[in-house]
């Protein structure tokens, strides 16, 4: 099976976790040893933001920053329904009510019209979230955001490598929230990272990974046990180091899948608008004006020949039993997508020649 995305992991990141388990430091007490010192030094560089705390998963990430915002009771946060269910898990876990709203159907990020309507005196936060790796339209987000005092929290889970208008995930936000799952442009294992430019909310983040401690037992907020052990922070610095060369080769094997579908009339290939760098962390193609059943057909069929097709995301967050409580009106571009969408491997180890099968097939079931 070609799996839609796979971990990259060489013998540097063996390496460096021998050397960390050699070391005897796993993790320390407030959640700040040297290699996470060191991991979130260089991804703080590499987002060019002021601040990095590492946490050990993206959804802690989210949940942390939604804390540190003070989103809480009686709030709601505007969403993307069309997204992860962590994006929404958080907002019901701080206590608040989760507002979905509809996505631009060309990009699949949520649309800046549908915040603008959904805003109420309730309103404290909004979270873009940088769908299949393609930024949200965030100069807007930020213009709406602060037209009406609102804290933005970007899902930039998906996203390492992306960049709008020159300026990395995070340039446009209060909080930008990463995450280094497995599947991810680059790895930990499990483990999450937030970025910001504010010291205050650096502050509170470092305090609410640990307990809300600022020095052992004097806990001075509500906290957590978020923290990155050692081990993921060394592979994190590995992974970071090679993450240019994952994204070359995503790009490239994009480019080929790209030129090889766009005869393919049926078949609404992924987009990156002027201005956009994708982080193609989905190649996410779109079977046009089909219902779902076709669609499934042709993931059936392809996962049968050894192609790790991936549907994200169906059933959208607002249509799923937990959260149909939270669903204020049919959600029409994101109800449409989900039934069309699926995701091809581009990851980067992918083959030239494993490329032209999974374009070839596709074509075929066409
Ligand atoms: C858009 C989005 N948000 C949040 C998350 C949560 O990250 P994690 O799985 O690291 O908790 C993910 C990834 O799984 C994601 O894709």
């Amino acid at each position: 099976m070609i799996p839609t995305n796979a971990p990259q992991i060489g013998q540097e990141e063996i390496e460096a976790v021998k050397k960390v388990l050699e070391s005897g430091i796993l993790t320390t007490g407030l959640g700040a040893g040297p290699k996470v010192k060191e991991f979130e030094e260089s991804f703080a560089k590499f987002v060019v933001a002021k601040h990095a705390v590492a946490v050990n998963s993206g959804t802690a990430a989210l949940h942390m920053a939604l804390l540190a915002a003070n989103v809480r009771q009686g709030d709601e946060v505007i969403l993307p329904s069309f997204t992860f269910t962590a994006t929404a898990e958080i907002v019901v876990l701080a206590g608040a009510k989760p507002i979905f709203i509809d996505i631009n159907p060309q990009t699949y990020t949520l649309s800046p019209e549908a915040i603008e309507k959904a805003v109420t005196k309730k309103t404290k936060a909004v979270i873009p979230v940088d769908l299949y790796g393609l930024s949200a339209e965030m100069k807007i987000v930020r213009e709406i955001a602060d037209r009406h005092g609102l804290v933005v929290i970007e899902d930039a889970a998906q996203a390492h490598g992306a960049a709008y208008h020159g300026k990395p995930p995070g340039f446009y936000a209060d909080f930008a929230c990463w995450s280094f799952y497995a599947s991810k442009n680059m790895t930990t294992g499990e483990g999450g990272m937030v970025t910001t430019n504010s010291e205050e909310y650096a502050e509170k983040l470092r305090c609410i990974r640990t307990h809300g401690e600022r020095e052992k037992y004097t806990s001075v907020m509500l906290g957590h046990n978020y923290r990155m052990p050692e081990m993921e922070a060394a592979i994190g610095c590995v992974q970071l180091k090679k993450l240019p060369s994952f994204l070359e080769k995503r790009r490239r094997n994009a480019e080929i899948l790209s030129k090889r579908l766009k005869n393919a009339q049926k078949l609404e290939l992924p987009k990156e608008p002027r201005g956009f760098k994708h982080s193609w962390y989905l190649y996410t193609v779109r079977l046009k004006e089909a219902e779902a059943s076709k669609r499934d057909k042709i993931v059936a069929k392809m996962r049968e020949r050894g192609i790790g097709v991936g549907v994200y995301y169906n059933p959208p967050i607002h249509l799923m039993p937990f959260y149909r409580k939270f669903k204020r009106h049919k959600l029409i571009e994101t109800e449409k997508a989900s039934k069309q969408v699926f995701s091809l491997p581009v990851h980067p180890g992918v083959t030239t020649k494993q490329l032209k099968f999974i374009a070839d097939t596709v074509l075929g079931l066409l």
